[in-house]
């Protein structure tokens, strides 16, 4: 796996050292934020830049369900789909090579929390921006899929807040507001950038990201 492109990363002259190992043929970026964050534009650019596949919670669980999510949402109601959304996130996250959206309330769920806590080879990325920023980007994309929690608007900023330390979990945050998806594509790969394998371990990656 030396010649990947995260083992190319990992080689740059420029990396710092660290302390994690990552078996590069599972390594895995991991993207989570609130609605509006830019996981699902980011997602395909850094994936593309890596030669990785690029997968969307949503799109995956929608897929496996046979419906919107706003349909799924009003049908099986919000309990149940975040163990279905929970499920969906589980069979995503086994492969490798894989940069990962994930829904912006995915975090909710402790099953996947910690799925994310425990994988020694997922970088977890949270791409932040304040709730106004947030809004306004989500009320821009007139085709989006309808998105059940931007619609309770009483509740909106209390979620965002109880939300966010898990977020802030992430091995990195990038500011994103007034950056192009491009500028977070290559922020995420600069920091990726700053760490190296560990001399003795070839076949091991090693970052302090995580
Ligand atoms: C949700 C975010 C949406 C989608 C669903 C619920 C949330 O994904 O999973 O509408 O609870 O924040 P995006 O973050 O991709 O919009």
């Amino acid at each position: 796996m030396s010649g990947s492109p995260i083992a190319r990363l990992y080689n740059h002259p420029n990396a710092m050292r660290s302390n994690r190992t990552i078996p590069q043929d599972r390594a895995r970026i991991v993207l989570v934020g609130f609605m509006g964050a830019g996981k699902s534009t980011v997602g395909p650019i850094l994936a593309e830049r890596l030669g990785w596949r690029f997968a969307d919670s949503d799109h995956h669980l929608q897929a496996r369900a046979g419906m919107a999510i706003a349909e799924l949402f009003s049908t099986v109601g919000e309990a149940h789909f975040r163990r279905m959304e929970a499920e969906a996130v589980a069979e995503l996250h086994r492969e490798g090579g894989l940069v990962l959206a994930l829904g912006g309330g995915a975090i909710e769920s402790e099953a996947t929390r910690s799925l994310l806590a425990r994988s020694s080879d997922t970088f977890v990325v949270f791409l932040k921006a304040p709730l106004k920023v947030l809004i306004e980007r989500c009320e821009n994309q007139p085709d989006a899929a309808v998105r059940p929690v931007l619609r309770q608007r009483d509740t909106l900023a209390e979620r965002f807040q109880a939300r966010l330390p898990h977020y802030e979990r992430a091995h990195l945050t990038v500011e994103t507001k007034g950056l192009s998806a491009e500028a977070v594509a290559d922020s995420i790969l600069d920091s990726l950038l700053q760490a190296k394998p560990e001399p003795h371990a070839a076949a091991a990656l090693t970052t302090d990201l995580l």
